[in-house]
C-alpha cells in the first residue's frame, strides 16, 4: 500500500469542513524503549513498538493557514532551510486540496539542544494543525497514525507523559499506532546535556535502515526491544526507579551497539559523551540513583528522581532539568 492510499483511507472518517486557520502544539518525547528499524519504509511501520516520555512545556507550535501561490514555510521566525521546508511540502502534498498551498509557521521553544528539536515534535504539531484547519475532529489516536507518515517518532508526540507506539501486525498498518498512558510519575525528572548542536552526518532514517540491512547484532534487538518495553510497563506501573533507569539505559546502549556493527560503522558518540557516560556510571557506584538515554546523537538525556536533583546539579552544573508532567 502506498501512503497516499493509507491517508486517503483515513480521510474518509474526518468530519467536519475546513476553516482559515489552524493552530497546535506538540511535546518533543524521549524514547525510553527505542524505535529503531522500519519493517515497511513507505508506511513507516516499526520492527518493535517503542514507549517514550513527553518533555511537558517543551516542544514545537504551527499554525497554519491556506496560501494561495505556494507552500510558504517558516521556522522560528524565518524561512525555514530548504530541506526542512521541501520534507514538509512532501508531506503536505498528501493532504493538500487541488490547486492550494500552505502558509506554516513552525516555532520550537527547545531552548538548547538541537539533537532534541526534532522532527517528532514537529510533525505531531504540524498534524494537530492540519486537523484544526481542515477540521477533520480525529482522536489522538487517528492523528497519530498520519503524524507517523512524517516521522515514526512524531506518532508519540501527540500525548504528554508516558507513550507507546504499538508496533502492529497488519500490513496496512492501521494497528501501528500510538496512545498515551495514564500513569503519573510526579518525581520523575529528565536532564538534559548537551555535547553538541552540530547537525548530524547521518539522520536517523538512513542510519535505522543500514543498521537493520548490515548489522549482524540487529538480529538480537526485536526480542530485546520487546523485554525492555515489558519491564518499562511493569517498572513505571510500580514506580519502581531503579528497573526503570537501569532498562532504558540499557536500551538505549543495546541500540547503539547494533549501530556500531553496521558497516560503514555508525558512531553518534562523541569523546565528551563517553565522559560524560563514565561520570554517571562512577556516581551510580557511588550510590547516586542517575541513569541516562541517548538517541541518534551525542546528547545525554539524564533520568533521576527530585530527591537526587541537588546532587545531580553539582555534577552537571551545566544539565537543563525538565519535569516532564508540567
Ligand atoms: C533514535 O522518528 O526520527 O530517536 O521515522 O525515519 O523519521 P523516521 O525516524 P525518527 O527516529 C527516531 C529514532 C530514535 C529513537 C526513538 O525516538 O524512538
Amino acid at each position: 500500500m502506498k501512503r497516499q492510499e493509507f491517508v486517503d483511507q483515513l480521510l474518509k472518517r474526518a468530519k467536519g469542513t475546513p476553516g482559515t486557520r489552524g493552530e497546535a502544539f506538540a511535546p518533543a518525547n524521549i524514547a525510553l524503549c527505542k524505535y529503531w528499524g522500519k519493517r515497511n519504509a513507505e508506511l513507516n511501520l516499526p520492527v518493535n513498538s517503542s514507549l517514550s516520555i513527553s518533555l511537558g512545556k517543551l516542544g514545537t507550535r504551527t499554525i497554519i493557514k491556506f496560501s494561495k501561490t505556494s507552500d510558504r514555510i517558516f521556522l522560528n521566525g524565518k524561512p525555514a532551510p530548504k530541506a526542512f521546508a521541501e520534507r514538509l511540502s512532501t508531506y503536505l502534498d498528501l493532504f493538500r486540496p487541488e490547486g492550494l498551498f500552505f502558509e506554516v509557521r513552525t516555532k520550537n521553544n527547545i531552548p538548547t539542544a538541537a539533537g532534541l528539536a526534532s522532527s517528532a515534535s514537529g510533525f505531531a504539531a504540524l498534524v494537530k494543525a492540519l486537523d484544526d484547519l481542515m477540521g477533520w475532529g480525529f482522536t489522538p489516536r487517528e492523528l497519530s497514525l498520519l503524524a507517523r507518515l512524517g516521522s515514526g517518532s512524531a506518532a508519540r508526540s501527540l500525548y504528554d507523559g508516558f507513550a507507546v507506539w504499538h508496533a502492529g501486525q497488519r500490513p496496512d498498518g492501521m494497528d501501528s499506532y500510538a496512545e498515551g498512558l495514564s500513569n503519573v510519575w510526579d518525581d520523575l525528572r529528565v536532564g538534559i546535556l548537551e555535547v553538541s548542536r552540530v547537525r548530524k552526518k547521518t539522520g536517523s532514517t538512513e542510519g535505522m535502515n543500514r543498521t537493520r540491512e548490515t548489522s549482524e547484532l540487529y538480529r538480537s534487538w526485536p526480542a530485546q526491544a520487546q523485554c525492555d518495553y515489558d519491564e518499562l510497563r511493569t517498572a513505571i506501573a510500580a514506580k519502581d526507579f531503579p528497573m526503570f533507569g537501569k532498562t532504558a539505559e540499557n536500551n538505549a546502549l543495546a541500540m547503539h551497539a547494533t549501530m556500531m556493527a553496521a558497516w560503514p560503522p555508525l558512531c553518534y558518540w562523541k569523546p565528551q559523551s563517553v565522559s560524560l557516560m563514565q561520570k554517571v556510571w562512577k556516581a551510580r557506584e557511588a550510590e547516586l540513583e542517575l541513569y541516562f538515554t541517548m538517541d541518534a546523537g551525542p546528547n545525554l538525556k539524564l533520568l533521576f528522581l527530585t530527591g537526587d536533583q541537588a546532587a545531580v546539579r553539582r555534577l552537571f552544573p551545566k544539565v537543563q532539568i525538565v519535569n516532564p508532567f508540567l
